[in-house]
């Protein structure tokens, strides 16, 4: 079984970064980073377009939190203090003990280690703490730099999964990596 010890939130921290739960008051920040099309490019949403949608995306993280569905943390950078992103594990499947990991940073930090000190955490805490065998990842077709962070993180490109996702109403691809505990283990040991 997964290990889903999410009561209290499971603080993480980096060098650069503090991961923890979205708040509220986080609203505009999120918004910031949510609304931007290059960042929605790749994914499920369109880009927002006003401040109750990301107050709609905080009140979802807190109740698949609340009914064990998804774990979502605001990637925070400690010299400001801003949320600069989000990560989350989510799809459990308990007997199999595999989730799919999420993630994005605001466009303005791309490119500075964020997004892989980040997921660097949260790998650790998948297989230290929740006790996962699989952490997996689809990523859409030309999303070179979201395979980049995997790959910089030891996650094994697996091939091709035909028309897996349905983004923004068109049927795309996937590219499935992952990374297994034990692989994790031997890299870390
Ligand atoms: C994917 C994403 C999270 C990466 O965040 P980031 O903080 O810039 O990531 P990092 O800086 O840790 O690493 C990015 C790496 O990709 C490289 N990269 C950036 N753009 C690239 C591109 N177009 N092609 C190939 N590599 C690229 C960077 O050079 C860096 O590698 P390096 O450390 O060897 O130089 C960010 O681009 C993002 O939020 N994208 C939109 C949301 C998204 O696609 N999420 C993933 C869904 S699967």
């Amino acid at each position: 079984m997964i290990n889903k010890c999410f009561v209290p939130f499971p603080i993480l921290e980096t060098d650069r970064l503090l991961l923890r739960l979205v708040e509220k008051t986080d609203v505009e920040q999120l918004y910031e980073v949510l609304s931007d099309a290059e960042v929605a490019k790749f994914d499920y949403f369109h880009p927002l377009t006003s401040l109750d949608q990301a107050l709609e995306f905080i009140a979802r993280f807190k109740n698949e939190l609340e009914e064990n569905e998804e774990i979502t943390w605001g990637i925070i950078l400690k010299e400001t203090n801003r949320l600069i992103g989000t990560c989350c594990l989510g799809s459990f499947d308990d007997g199999a003990r595999r989730v799919e990991i999420g993630y994005d940073i605001a466009q303005a930090e791309w490119g500075k280690g964020y997004a892989t000190e980040a997921l660097g955490a949260v790998i650790n805490y998948g297989f230290n703490t929740m006790n996962l065998n699989r952490i997996e990842a689809t990523i859409t077709p030309g999303n070179d730099a979201s395979v980049k962070v995997l790959k910089k993180l030891n996650f094994e490109h697996e091939g091709i999964v035909r028309e897996r996702d349905l983004i923004k109403g068109k049927l795309e691809d996937g590219i499935m990596m992952s990374i297994l505990q034990r692989d994790y283990v031997l890299l870390h040991k």
